[in-house]
């Protein structure tokens, strides 16, 4: 994992719903990205989910009887005034009823009460309840105070039924907590960040294409890094990876298709981070039909080139462009900032076995157009793409 959340105080209030033992996952996760977790268990809670398992999960004891002890009531006002966001997983239809009423007689409801944080749920409970008047107007209610909802989602609810009110899955709703804490604090908050990824497809048939080995690993790494640092994101892909959650997606398969996207999407955007490794040359036709493997042999591809999306697209953002080279890596990925008209160049060495296509880890080097040579160590891909949104942030400030 890594630490987008570092320092960050979230409060867990977890909820009792048979989906209660996934809250767990969900701390595991909140902690691994460097959070600092308090959970509060309402009583049904702890029937379903040990307050133990918590307090060994994030270090903390977990807030569960408010009249344990007198002081408690003020306790969790602290906690209340220390939480940076409130995340209720699962989220119960009475714990919804009591948020929407403002009730506050437990540990999870007096905190909800008490912040000025944002409160996020994730509702889970079968789709009866989901769907009853009664739930439906308290959702009503907390959506228009400012809750934000995280799902539910249809799908197999534990009654054996399916149906929407199925509970996020802990991954996506993690994914959904950093995108709005970078909201809340992100130094891309407002700005609207393209990216593309993934080698391009060129049909030769409705069955066969010319590709590359990237694997898209590289962009959807800093498609996650924007996220977390609060911008709207556009992930242009060809690559079939899982959609970091809080990412609008634009799946594309050929460079032409790749090209259309971005000019569209750059229209709005403050960046254009061009990670994708869009192939030269598409072949000149496309067959209608499967080509046999009979007629094949005697056949050759002719090929025609594709458009430079990254120096074809203009306007008014940063554009970064990726050079991907076997030799002479700066010169080649000099010139090509320049040819391209980007502000920044990110030159990778794709020879080495632990950087470049398909693994998680990249070396490399930052051109920009003063001259600057910023040589990187092998870091995780999040973290380049940390590094390099680091310069994104203040070539966009130094534009105002
Ligand atoms: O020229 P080369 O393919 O090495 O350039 C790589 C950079 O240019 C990458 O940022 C890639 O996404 C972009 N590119 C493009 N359109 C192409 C080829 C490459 O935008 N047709």
């Amino acid at each position: 994992m890594n630490g987008s959340l570092d320092g960050r105080t979230v409060v867990l209030g977890v909820s009792g719903s048979i989906a209660s033992y996934k809250a767990a996952d969900i701390a595991s996760r909140l902690v691994q990205t460097g959070a600092r977790v308090e959970v509060a268990l309402t009583r049904a809670a702890a029937e379903f989910i040990t307050p133990l398992t918590f307090r060994a999960l994030t270090g903390r004891s977990p807030y569960v009887d408010i009249f344990r002890d007198g002081a408690e009531g003020e306790a969790h006002v602290e906690l209340a005034r220390r939480a940076e966001l409130l995340l209720v997983a699962p989220a119960s239809a009475s714990t919804l009823a009591r948020l929407a009423h403002g009730l506050a007689d437990d540990a999870l409801s007096l905190t909800a009460l008490a912040t000025a944080a944002p409160v996020l749920v994730a509702p889970a409970m079968d789709s009866q309840m989901w769907e009853h008047a009664a739930t439906q107007a308290n959702r009503a209610l907390l959506a228009e105070r400012g809750v934000q909802f995280l799902g539910p989602v249809s799908g197999r609810l534990a009654s054996g039924r399916t149906g929407a009110g199925r509970m996020l899955e802990p991954a996506a709703i993690v994914d959904l907590v950093r995108a709005r804490l970078g909201r809340e604090h992100g130094d891309l908050a407002g700005r609207v960040i393209v990216v593309s990824a993934g080698g391009t497809r060129e049909a030769i048939d409705p069955v066969r294409f010319v590709g590359n080995h990237s694997s898209g690993k590289m962009g959807y790494a800093i498609a996650e890094a924007a996220r977390d640092r609060g911008a709207s994101v556009v992930l242009i892909s060809s690559a079939a990876l899982a959609v970091p959650g809080g990412v609008r997606l634009v799946a594309v398969e050929s460079a032409r298709d790749m090209l259309a996207a971005v000019q569209a999407e750059c229209a709005q955007a403050d960046a254009l981070i061009m990670a994708a490794a869009v192939a030269d040359y598409r072949p000149a036709e496309v067959a209608a039909r499967k080509i046999k493997r009979a007629g094949f042999d005697a056949r050759s591809v002719d090929l025609v080139q594709n458009p430079d999306i990254v120096a074809t697209v203009q306007g008014d953002f940063v554009k970064v462009a990726f050079a991907a080279e076997t030799d002479d890596l700066l010169a080649n990925a000099r010139k090509k900032l320049v040819a391209k008209g980007a502000h920044l160049m990110v030159a990778n060495d794709v020879t080495a076995t632990d950087a470049g296509f398909g693994v998680d880890t990249n070396r490399v080097t930052i051109l920009d157009t003063d001259g600057g040579v910023d040589e990187l160590p092998l870091l995780s891909k999040y973290e380049v793409g940390q590094r390099l949104l680091d310069r994104v942030v203040s070539l966009l400030g130094a534009r105002g």
